[in-house]
């Protein structure tokens, strides 16, 4: 007797299964997994977003939620991966599992505990989607990157952290909103590590190419009577301010993980600060991971910005891969 489907359907092509051509896998279900999910869901650029985490019924949870949205989505398939072989054939594979940052505690206190999370992540993701673009937003996210590219054998530009994407963000919408002009219009690279050690590169702030330094040249300097450089501080308080109010981050950093996604999926080729292997890059000469302007495409970090640097600002860079470098050689991996 012919089933419903079978009376419905005149199937064209027997045995034909769409392959998935944009899959993207993001471990961890948390506060931020989550809004990373939802925001390339509603993106629409993947057709297959799979999730996976320790916790079976959050995750199964999480799943039958999103998948009662299908009808307002474009993604063919939405689904949670019982083990790492249904994670195969991501093309990018987002990593935001691991513990959370504390009320107070630095990024860098996490980084052990985050490093025994990653080896069981790491090594089968690399397994089934050998081909992937591993993009790392757990925290510490510099070191962690550092700890992904070790655990996966992948080339460097095929593993990047989502970096100071997010410290930009927040550095353009805080301009913003002094200036009364939409982030999108103001311009300004936060580089470095991602957190306490960010640098701002003020000579590059602009709106439409007018360089705000141009118009106040004390802006990066505490004689400044608008007092500019709070601006960054403020973007480096941020984290531990949200995370007083309501315990943690999750949409921005959601938003910036989706605009990251569509940059690489898409082909975009556009220009975000995150976090690559930056030996031999302003004088550094450790391996280390952490955030200049970097064109993403579908290949990964096509290319990094040789952007002009002060001699402080590039000071700043060489203390954080020391910092950096410190912790990376004393980790067990
Ligand atoms: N890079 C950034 O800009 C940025 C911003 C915000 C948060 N973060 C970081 O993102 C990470 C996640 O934050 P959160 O608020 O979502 O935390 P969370 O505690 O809500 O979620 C973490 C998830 O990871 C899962 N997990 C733990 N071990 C796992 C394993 N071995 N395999 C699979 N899943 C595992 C947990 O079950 C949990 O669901 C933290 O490290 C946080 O510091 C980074």
């Amino acid at each position: 007797m012919a089933s419903v489907r079978e009376k419905l359907l005149h199937v064209a092509q027997p045995g034909a299964v769409g392959v998935p051509r944009s899959k993207v896998t993001v471990v961890g279900v948390g506060q931020v997994g989550m809004a990373c999910a939802f925001s390339i869901l509603q993106s629409g650029v993947a057709d297959d977003v799979t999730l996976i985490d320790v916790m079976v019924d959050k995750l199964q949870g999480e799943v039958m939620d999103l998948q009662h949205g299908s009808l307002f989505l474009k993604t063919a398939k939405i689904r949670a991966a019982k083990d790492y072989s249904e994670t195969a054939d991501s093309k990018l594979c987002i990593i935001t599992a691991g513990v959370r940052q504390r009320e107070g505690e630095s990024r860098l206190a996490l980084v052990q505990r985050n490093v025994e999370v990653f080896k069981q992540i790491v090594p089968p993701l690399a397994q089934h989607s050998p081909n992937a673009i591993l993009l790392v937003v757990s925290n510490p996210v510099d070191i962690l990157t550092y700890v992904a590219w070790k655990l996966s054998g992948f080339p460097q530009e095929r593993v990047l952290g989502s970096g100071t994407n997010l410290d930009s963000a927040r550095f353009r919408f805080l301009m913003g909103e002094r200036l009364g002009i939409h982030p999108s219009s103001v311009h300004g690279y936060i580089i470095g590590e991602h957190g306490d050690s960010s640098v701002p590169v003020w000579s590059g702030a602009n709106v439409a190419g007018v360089s705000l330094l141009s118009l106040n040249p004390e802006l990066e300097t505490k004689q400044d009577a608008e007092g500019w450089s709070k601006v960054h501080q403020d973007v480096v308080n941020s984290a531990y301010d949200v995370i007083r109010l309501k315990g943690y981050t999750s949409w921005a950093i959601g938003l910036s993980v989706g605009g990251l996604t569509q940059s690489i999926l898409k082909n975009l080729r556009s220009v975000h600060p995150v976090s690559t292997l930056v030996k031999g890059m302003h004088g550094i000469g450790e391996e280390v991971f952490l955030s200049l302007p970097c064109v993403l495409g579908w290949s990964g970090v096509c290319g990094v910005l040789q952007q002009p640097l002060k001699q402080q600002e590039a000071q700043k860079l060489m203390q954080s891969s020391q910092t950096l470098w410190g912790i990376q050689k004393e980790l067990k991996l």
